[in-house]
């Protein structure tokens, strides 16, 4: 396995991160960590969102239908307040927006006077922790995460029904699936796995917010549906306006391409609004960036059509209360009869580090610097 290795530190200890070129090239397969969980937003993720076509064309069409004459809350408004301006300009009775990150806050502040004065109200905090004197009846929140729930959207919303919103308020977006499929991810970076060198930062970042190292989520951009080696099934179904958000349960994948399998590839199928075009993350690009899941196998398995990998998903709220950790077990059962064990996991936070092949690869103890440091383990990540 060649590529180049970059040291990082978080909270006194250091690890080394296996790179692969500088930048990200999206015709090509490249991994890039998921960071909108923690959340580690910077001006250039949020251009990145401002430039995302397909994402905007969604939310901008649910926004414009519904928001006139109604009162409007938006969570998670970011700097640009995107969804609280189009929704002020089709004709919002009135807009609050809600955000969290206090310099996001203080530009979205600005953004607000000179576009919309008197119009659009920013306020500064979680929306969990704020309280509001009026109660919106559309409430529009792209706390959509790379698997659809990763960013706590389902709580968010569900604290936000009970506190923030009127009975009956409608939400934006209407429906985000998260669908997976099995995938080699060793046929598809042959050169073995690498993070290409602009993106370190963001990895040092999210263990920064977690307080150590531990098998962060990877998410696999320059890849389609051409990946895909079964049929697909869903992990999620988040129904912001039926009532109704499934986390988990029973996911069954039927071999159709005879290949190598180490894992999943998780990706999104978005509604903004009830009657609304469908967005598949996987057959365009976006910011969403499918994720990959890695088995938890010592190498890939060869598996042929008509084999059955039989899961069950388990989604349970890591230690915040907010954001979901997601397990994977079962078995793959052999069109002959044989049975191979599988487990995966997608977690928020630690303990684990370098459970996976995956992180195992991309991770290793720094370079020994003196007799002392010659057999130096990698640094147990602490659990939060
Ligand atoms: C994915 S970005 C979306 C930004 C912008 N709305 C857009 O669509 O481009 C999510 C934003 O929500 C903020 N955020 C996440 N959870 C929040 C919460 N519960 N309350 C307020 N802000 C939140 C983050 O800081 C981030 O700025």
């Amino acid at each position: 396995m060649d590529g180049m290795w970059e040291t990082l530190q978080t909270g006194g200890s250091s690890v080394r991160v296996r790179t692969a070129g500088l930048v990200p090239r999206p015709e090509r397969v490249h991994l890039w960590p998921s960071v909108g969980e923690y959340p580690v937003y910077d001006a250039f993720l949020y251009h990145a969102m401002l430039a995302d076509r397909h994402r905007n064309e969604l939310f901008r069409d649910a926004v414009t239908r519904q928001a006139p004459g109604a009162a409007v809350l938006e969570i998670g408004c970011g700097p640009d307040l995107l969804w609280s301006l189009c929704a002020a300009d089709a004709g919002a009775d009135r807009v609050v927006a809600v955000e969290s990150l206090p310099d996001s806050v203080r530009e979205a502040e600005e953004l607000a006077l000179e576009r919309a004065p008197g119009r659009v109200r920013v306020v500064a905090g979680l929306s969990t922790d704020v309280t509001l004197t009026d109660r919106a009846d559309l409430c529009v929140a792209e706390l959509v995460g790379c698997i659809g729930g990763s960013e706590g959207m389902a709580r968010v919303i569900e604290d936000a029904r009970r506190r923030l919103l009127r009975p009956g308020a409608r939400v934006v977006p209407h429906r985000v699936r998260t669908l997976a499929a099995a995938v080699c991810l060793a046929d598809l970076m042959p050169r073995g796995p690498g993070v290409p060198e602009a993106l370190v930062p963001y990895v040092e970042s999210v263990f920064d917010a977690v307080g150590g190292f531990f098998d962060l989520r990877m998410c696999v951009g320059g890849v389609g549906h051409e990946a895909l080696r079964s049929t697909v099934d869903a992990v999620e179904d988040l129904r912001f306006n039926d009532g109704d958000c499934r986390q988990g349960g029973p996911l069954r994948l039927t071999v159709k391409r005879p290949g190598r399998v180490d894992g999943l590839l998780l990706w999104l199928d978005l509604q903004g609004r009830a009657d609304g075009a469908r967005l598949d993350t996987l057959a365009v690009r976006t910011s969403w960036l499918p994720v990959y899941v890695p088995f938890l196998w010592a190498e890939p398995v060869a598996l042929g059509v008509g084999d059955v990998i039989d899961l069950r998903v388990t989604c349970d709220l890591s230690a915040d209360g907010v954001h979901p950790d997601y397990r994977f077990a079962g078995e793959v059962r052999r069109t002959g009869g044989q049975r191979v064990d599988v487990t995966a996991e997608s977690l928020y936070a630690g303990p684990e580090f370098r459970r996976s092949p995956l992180h195992a690869a991309l991770f290793a103890a720094p370079e020994p610097t003196g007799p002392a440091a010659a057999a130096a383990p990698v640094a147990a990540a602490r659990p939060r």
